[in-house]
């Protein structure tokens, strides 16, 4: 998909001349504080933006082309459908590869047409707390605190999660996206999500094409990577793929995308055990799958 495919949907995209464009780690940590742009301020609220790379574009892209379909789809089928985001961001990113400001994932879900239309409640997650007053500020710039609020909650602190979800009425067909930026959020999440909302169809953003790329074989054959090891055993849930015969042979002889492979296929047997039946996926550029 070339960039013209994308410029279909409206994501008030604008130049921000504040922008450094950083082109490296180091420059983006002088810039960035908190996940969020010390330097530029949205050109439309003078609120923080995060600092994206142009494939969260597509993602946000893909994001907003399946939840035209889902509110479509499902609105007279259910009696309540709501929004639930896990890791939200602020909801306003900018592009550093070309200054452009885009809404990010949470914006772009309650300005599209069919949020009014057709959901009843949006619940945003995130464990920054700046991210998330800056969240609810845009969200009351929209005029929509009486149905969309954004919460500080980290993702491990499964009592909170079911908390705050427990809000959403237990008749409603509940769309989830979960928006991480690493292999970093335990399965025990996910099972406490889908427990407590009955009802969900869920996007997951697998970021198979970062952290875990650098780390997995050593995560499998080198001791000191305990930590890590733990990370992504519980990211697929399953504590014994990585002590397996089968991954240590993938590791010693360094097939890293068969390795990823076996364990993403780990990852979907754990959906399939929760129950789980349908599954696809769309790549993000070479960094994300986006698996719903
Ligand atoms: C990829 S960004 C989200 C971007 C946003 N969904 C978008 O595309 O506009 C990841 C977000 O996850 C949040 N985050 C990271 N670890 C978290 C945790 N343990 N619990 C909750 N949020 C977390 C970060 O603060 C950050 O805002």
């Amino acid at each position: 998909m070339g960039k013209s495919d994308y410029l279909r949907i409206d994501l008030e995209e604008c130049f921000n001349g504040e922008c450094c464009s950083c082109s490296n780690t180091q420059e983006r940590d002088e810039h960035i504080h908190n996940d969020l742009c010390k330097t530029a301020k949205s050109k439309l609220d003078n609120l923080p933006v995060r600092c994206i790379g142009s494939w969260g574009y597509q993602k946000i892209y893909r994001l907003v082309q399946y939840f035209g379909i889902f509110s479509k789809g499902m609105h007279k089928k259910w009696p309540v459908l709501n929004y639930v985001e896990i890791c939200s961001g602020p909801g306003r990113c900018i592009m550093r590869n070309n200054r452009q400001e885009v809404n990010g994932t949470a914006l772009a879900i309650l300005k599209h047409p069919s949020f009014c239309g057709y959901l009843a409640k949006a619940l945003f997650i995130d464990h920054n707390k700046e991210t998330v007053n800056v969240l609810n500020k845009r969200i009351q710039n929209a005029g929509l605190a009486n149905k969309a609020k954004a919460i500080c909650v980290d993702f491990t602190d499964l009592d909170a999660i079911g908390k705050s979800l427990s809000i959403l009425d237990n008749r409603s067909l509940n769309l989830v996206l979960v928006d991480p930026t690493e292999c970093n959020l335990p399965f025990k999440t996910i099972r406490k999500i889908s427990d407590e909302l009955s009802n969900v169809d869920f996007i997951i953003n697998n970021a198979l094409g970062t952290d875990i790329k650098r780390n997995i074989i050593r995560a499998i054959l080198d001791d000191s990577f305990i930590r890590v090891k733990q990370k992504y055993s519980r990211f697929i849930d399953d504590d014994q793929f990585f002590d397996s015969d089968e991954a240590k042979k993938l590791a010693k002889n360094s097939k890293l995308e068969e390795l990823i492979k076996t364990f993403k296929g780990k990852y979907t047997d754990s959906w399939k055990k929760l129950g789980y039946k349908y599954f696809s996926e769309k790549s993000v550029q070479h960094y994300y799958k986006l698996k719903n």
